[in-house]
């Protein structure tokens, strides 16, 4: 494949749009690992890129005490470290120049009404025209507090008539009543018309053509049904481990940490019905039909078809690595799960009968995420007598890392007798179109500057979702009688019991 940008029919529908207004991005937790690492460098690469207009402002809204001067600095160490490109001296002065640090409490009114005033002049000096996107990036526990000061203060309302926008990080809600509570707190303060609620795998460059790739191609829709298809496998592992995260991670849990939002909107775009058109809204509405049909798993369905694992000590690349429960703030005898398989049917026409396994875990060997579609066998005469089987049709899409599409097929090797072998043809993004693709981050920053929604989830989505995982943990954590914690040596696929459940369907885990 090659690259035609004049054509490109994700860039025609999803992307082409106008240079965002001027604006005003507040961070909130600016001192952050996620400002650091991912948000300065996603705005410093979109200027660079020269998809920022040159106005763009930077308020960094923390508690700790330090000057503009002192930050900018800080930002710009980390975001020659952490940057896609490489940072430019005279791009990174001008940028930096507009970046600002406003200190305060996250409670303190005051802080909110020195903020006020502040933007109010950055608005006449800088020409941002009371456009605002506030970017919570900070502990759950910290959004209501900043949300009630956003409303009381006014900011949530631009003065001169611009918008006003916030993002919300990860996890959005622990369970459902949870974020029906801080979707409530949410919607108080920002119309959900301005409520970005991120979801970084969507903001990745292969999540975003699975779209393309079923609906700018005739060729595979028609067979994308349980007419065809025989299973799908979603798999996300990581090499991993908790990094530092336990207190986090004992709250979660890899079913929370990933199924409830990443995996589940790749299962969404993999099984959603065609929008009628490419707005936020009809996207999206397509996707929770897809939460809506999930077959709930309740009781003893979750033993059959939901197996939770937890790290032991093994080994990564041959470098030894403790235990989950031996991690740093870890519960020496937690019951938390790093790892988890899942066979879920989507019970409409489409899917009926066709299983959907996703697979997620930390300390397994290698990196990598994949949705892999695997096609019926072809009928059992010819080449695919009984006694001669040959596989079947696998599509694969690598959402990283080396993103691209592999379809795999049956080849006759060369030669006077018939044998027949596997081959792929494979697309790789970065041969492809020989540029790399921008960060997820820079993608959803633009998007939310811009009031593109498409890539952000939904409320009903993120509370159909909640629906679905609520009943998984319910039968783990409330059930008299849970289905067991399993445990896998790290640097190992997971635990047995996960092979075991698909193998009983007569299919087998791929190897990434
Ligand atoms: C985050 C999870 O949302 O996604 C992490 O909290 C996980 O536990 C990460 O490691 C994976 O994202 P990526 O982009 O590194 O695959």
């Amino acid at each position: 494949m090659t690259s035609n940008e004049q054509t490109n029919p994700f860039r025609e529908g999803l992307s082409s749009r106008p240079m965002p207004q001027p604006c005003t991005v507040v961070i909130f937790g600016a001192t952050g690992d996620l400002t650091h690492r991912k948000l300065i460098p996603a705005l410093y690469n979109l200027a660079a890129d020269g998809d920022l207009p040159s106005s763009l402002t930077v308020v960094g809204f923390a508690r700790r005490d330090k000057t503009d001067d002192v930050f900018r600095k800080e930002l710009e160490d980390d975001t020659r470290k952490f940057s896609r490109q490489s940072v430019q001296d005279e791009l990174w002065k001008s940028f930096a120049s507009r970046i600002f640090y406003h200190r305060s409490e996250f409670g303190d009114a005051e802080g909110y009404k020195s903020l006020a005033r502040r933007m109010e002049e950055i608005d006449a000096q800088f020409g941002t025209r009371g456009n605002r996107l506030f970017y919570l990036s900070v502990a759950p526990s910290e959004f209501e507090v900043i949300l009630e000061n956003l409303n009381q203060s006014g900011l949530n309302k631009s003065p001169t008539g611009g918008w006003s926008r916030v993002i919300v990080e990860k996890p959005f809600g622990y369970d459902l009543a949870t974020a029906r509570a801080l979707n409530t707190v949410v919607n108080n303060t920002f119309a959900e018309a301005d409520t970005f609620r991120i979801d970084h795998f969507l903001g990745k460059e292969t999540a975003q053509n699975i779209m393309v790739l079923r609906f700018a191609n005739a060729i595979f829709e028609p067979l994308w049904n349980n007419r065809y298809i025989d299973h799908v496998q979603i798999t996300a592992s990581e090499p991993l481990g908790v990094e530092g995260r336990g207190p986090y991670y004992e709250g979660s849990g890899a079913l929370r940490d990933m199924v409830q939002n990443h995996l589940l909107q790749l299962l969404c775009l993999t099984g959603m019905e065609p929008p009628t058109d490419l707005s936020a809204d009809s996207v999206r509405d397509e996707k929770v039909k897809v939460v809506r049909s999930l077959r709930p798993l309740r009781g003893e369905d979750v033993a059959a078809n939901v197996i939770r694992g937890q790290y032991a000590a093994g080994a990564i690349n041959g470098k030894n690595v403790v235990a989950y429960r031996e991690e740093d703030r870890v519960n020496p005898q937690s019951m938390t799960e790093s790892f988890v398989a899942l066979r879920l049917n989507i019970d409409n026409w489409r899917w009926a009968n066709i299983p959907f396994y996703i697979r997620v875990g930390k300390r397994l060997p290698k990196g990598g995420t994949e949705i892999a579609v695997q096609f019926k066998a072809a009928p059992q005469v010819l080449f695919n007598k009984a006694g001669s089987e040959v596989g079947a049709n696998v599509l694969v899409i690598r959402i990283q890392p080396d993103e691209g599409i592999s379809l795999r097929m049956q080849a006759k090797i060369p030669g006077t007798a018939l044998r027949i072998e596997p081959v792929k043809m494979d697309f790789h993004y970065g041969t492809s179109f020989g540029k790399a693709s921008p960060e997820a981050y820079e993608r959803l920053l633009l998007d939310a500057m811009s009031g593109d929604a498409t890539l952000f989830a939904r409320r009903d989505e993120v509370e159909q979702a909640w629906t679905f995982i609520d009943e998984i943990e319910n039968a783990w954590h409330k059930s008299p009688t849970p289905p067991p914690l399993t445990f896998y040596p790290a640097g190992s696929w997971g635990p047995k019991e996960a092979d075991e459940m698909i193998e009983k369907d007569g299919r087998a885990w791929r190897r990434l």
